[in-house]
């Protein structure tokens, strides 16, 4: 256990030789020879899950885009390099490190699932790592590399839904970042017939009705990790982490520790452990109050920070890993500000589709702040927390039920004495002198703020 660099080297990947010196490009040979069931079962041998929050199996997901034959229509597919989540900063990472990499995984899933054009997602504000995805796919277009599948770059939008798979694809079809109805494997890109979405499209020529366009949505980091698993063999993979969460996980701290950064760890390293690698302790006086893994699962007290960090520890802590973006608050830190910045955080971003979302989220909100001033009316929370997931589209108001619900024994008990620190929580949007930076809200931010 501990920090290990499998999808990480020393240092940034420069040009497409010094990849190939590296042993860049070997997979992507390898995966013609194998074809697709032998990439699938290296895949299901390594027990690779996706990173981009919730953790499925990426052989599943691949064996179903690529099964249901002709008549489900073309194949698509996409990486995701939206990240909008506070405190995770790793796909940036990621693609300023090796977008090489990145792009040989995608080439090796279009070609497992049988796609001819594949999509690179980011938004348009990060233009360092566009840049860098631009040129990497230039040289790997030179080298013959892509083999007749068209690499797309795809800028997006600020929105956090962005990341949001199903709306993810309404961006790229060149609408608004709104989830549809479907999931991608059901109603994916460029489909001919109405699909029950958000909105259908006109008929291409050609096209069946029916097809439905199976689409492979895949993290920046899980598609990072492909070539690694086909050079060194699924088995090896499978040796690193715990049995249920196997490999490695590119972790990203922020919040009240000393500094800040971006490293890869061991799946099942403890989590105090990588805190104090990555953080270096907190300034001298202070000692961990709450760590928020994200915004989608609850915070882990100060009591359970040993925690291994994989899939199942967090879940046995009653918490998920999701990105592994662990923002530390201190033990000044009040619950009640904690899960009110959530909740508003969540509001905002909520795009309305949903009644019970946007409506549930926003009062969520409003009856945290009100509990500043006057007791919590917790029988009223307790029941918009239920209500709040009525009949959605998309897992968003899920983050706010867990964070909050999470948080709420703590509120029902905590005394607040004089004023808190406020929060507010936001976007990184980059790393100065061992430090990250926040994207500006309609308040002032640095990521969470003390008043
Ligand atoms: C509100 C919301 C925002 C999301 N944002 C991102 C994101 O920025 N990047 C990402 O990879 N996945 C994001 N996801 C998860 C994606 O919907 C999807 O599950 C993921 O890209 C699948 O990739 P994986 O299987 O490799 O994990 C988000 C989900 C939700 C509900
Ligand atoms: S659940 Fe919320 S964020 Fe998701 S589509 Fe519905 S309203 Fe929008």
């Amino acid at each position: 256990m501990g920090r290990r660099h499998v999808l990480l080297g020393s240092a940034p990947v420069r040009s497409l030789p010094d990849y190939v010196a590296a042993g860049g490009g070997s997979a992507l040979a390898l995966a013609d020879r194998l074809g697709a069931a032998g990439v699938l079962d290296e895949l299901e041998l390594s027990g690779l899950r996706g990173r981009g929050g919730a953790g499925f199996p990426v052989s599943v997901k691949w064996r179903s885009i690529a099964g249901g034959g002709p008549e489900a229509g073309e194949r698509f597919v996409v990486a995701n390099g939206a990240e909008g989540e506070p405190g995770t900063f790793k796909d940036r990472f990621l693609i300023a490190h090796n977008p090489y990499q990145v792009i040989e995984g995608l080439l090796i899933a279009a070609r497992v699932v049988g796609a001819r054009r594949a999509l690179l997602a980011v938004k348009a504000s990060f233009t360092a790592e566009a840049a860098r995805l631009t040129d990497a796919v230039a040289e790997i277009s030179r080298a013959g590399w892509s083999a007749g599948i068209g690499i797309e770059l795809v800028l997006g939008p600020e929105d956090y839904l962005f990341g949001e798979e199903k709306a993810l694809l309404e961006v790229i079809e060149g609408g608004d970042a709104l989830p549809r109805q479907l999931p991608p494997y059901l109603h994916g890109l460029f489909t001919a017939g109405p699909r029950l979405g958000w909105s259908t499209h006109a008929s291409a020529a050609g096209a069946s009705a029916d097809a439905a366009n199976p689409t492979l949505v895949n993290n920046i980091e899980t598609l990072s990790a492909v070539p690694v698993i086909l050079r060194e063999g699924g088995e090896w993979y499978r040796s690193l982490g715990t049995a249920e969460s196997p490999g490695t996980i590119v972790c990203t701290v922020s919040g009240d520790t000393a500094r800040h950064g971006v490293d890869e760890f061991e799946l099942g390293t403890p989590l105090d452990e990588i805190i104090d690698t990555l953080g270096g302790g907190l300034p001298s006086g202070h000692r961990i109050g709450f760590v928020l893994p994200g915004i989608s699962s609850a915070a882990i007290d100060a009591g359970a920070i040993g925690v291994a960090a994989s899939y199942e520890g967090f879940a046995a802590a009653g918490s998920a890993l999701g990105t592994a973006g662990f923002i530390v608050f201190d033990e000044r830190t009040d619950p009640l500000e904690l899960a009110a910045a959530v909740a508003r955080f969540l509001a905002r971003a909520s795009c309305g589709q949903c009644p019970a979302c946007k409506l549930g989220c926003e009062r969520i909100a409003e009856l945290l702040a009100d509990g500043r001033n006057r007791p919590l009316e917790v029988p009223v929370l307790a029941r918009r927390l239920e209500t709040v997931t009525d009949a959605a589209r998309c897992y968003l108001p899920f983050q706010c039920q867990a964070v909050v619900s999470g948080l709420l024994p703590r509120l029902r008990t905590a005394r607040r004495s004089g004023p808190a620190r406020a929060l507010e929580l936001s976007p990184i949007v980059g790393y100065v002198n061992g430090r990250f930076r926040y994207a500006e809200t309609d308040r002032p931010t640095t990521g969470f703020r003390p008043a």
